[in-house]
């Protein structure tokens, strides 16, 4: 566990953009409309196949290169939502990232929101991370075991963000949420409009089991599939201003939107108590003074 808050954007930086950077400017116009009218894709552009109709798109990773995309837009506040189909079979050392951010790079004041799953051995459960960056800082994980094998079937993952909360869902579960304490010592990105980015990439320096299960590359290629892209959001165009008015048809940024249901929370709860197994909030070690947002 000790190497958990390692930035995977240096890993990415690494696996993804500088391998296939020679790539990036080439967008494939036989993408299908529908991947092009909302994303971009970042890195080597054979390791991203869409389907015939261009619904489904699948991202590979090889011992040459990752994948991933890109939305063109950037959004502040709103529902985002995809299903996810992850690396079957031994996976491990493989990491698919889901992530909303403020920058295109690893930008040193950055704002992020990460879900990231981390593979494992053949029959080993996935595990997922999440994170919350502020103006490049992070250290906010989150690592939760899921409730299904999630490389069977294609399930939701989703962020729902607003200037009160944060959550983050599996299918309907809420399974963290992370609040706005409105203090001035307060640890919450809500300043700069994000893109959201998924991506795969190699990272067995440090996901799975710490790092000492490494990538099998003679299971090569891991693919990752996506479908159901959805942006509820306010997309940003300048000025600042324009998104923050909460006008009727922002239903995120609703009053409704600020906590959860009653169900939600019996939902939560129940992860809370089943799923966790590791919560920053709770590692006195690393943080002898808890963050002032986990009170
Ligand atoms: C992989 O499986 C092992 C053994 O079940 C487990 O301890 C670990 O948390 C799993 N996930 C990762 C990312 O290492």
């Amino acid at each position: 566990m000790e190497r958990i808050w390692v930035s995977p954007w240096l890993v990415l930086w690494l696996a993804t953009v500088l391998t296939c950077f020679s790539n990036l400017m080439g967008v494939a116009s036989a993408l299908s409309s529908g991947f092009e009218e909302n994303f971009k894709v970042m890195g080597s552009e054979d390791h991203l196949k869409t389907s015939d109709d261009g619904q489904v798109w699948h991202l590979f990773l090889d011992e040459k290169a990752g994948c991933g995309f890109q939305t063109k837009h950037r959004y502040r506040f709103g529902w985002f939502s995809m299903k996810l189909k992850l690396v079957g079979g031994d996976s491990a050392g493989v990491v698919t990232a889901y992530y909303m951010c403020s920058d295109l790079g690893a930008g040193p004041e950055r704002d992020e929101l990460d879900l990231e799953f981390l593979g494992n051995r053949s029959g080993q459960p996935y595990t997922l991370q999440t994170n919350v960056y502020v103006s490049g800082v992070g250290g906010r994980e989150m690592r939760h075991m899921l409730w299904f094998d999630p490389t069977q079937d294609y399930h939701t993952y989703s962020i729902l963000w607003n200037n009160h909360q944060i959550v983050f869902f599996v299918d309907k579960v809420p399974i963290r949420v992370y609040r706005n304490n409105g203090k001035p010592n307060n640890f919450f990105p809500n300043k700069k409009p994000m893109y959201m980015f998924s991506s795969i990439w190699n990272a067995d320096d440090w996901a799975t089991r710490g790092g000492i299960e490494k990538t099998d590359w003679k299971k090569a290629p891991f693919i990752s599939s996506y479908k159901k892209f959805k942006a509820d959001g306010c997309r940003w165009k300048q000025p600042y201003p324009e998104c923050v008015s909460t006008t009727t048809d922002h239903w995120w940024d609703q009053y409704d939107a600020w906590t959860l249901t009653d169900n939600q929370n019996m939902d939560n709860s129940w992860v809370g108590r089943n799923l966790v197994i590791y919560d920053y909030c709770k590692d006195h070690q690393r943080y002898p003074d808890t963050p002032p947002e986990c009170s």
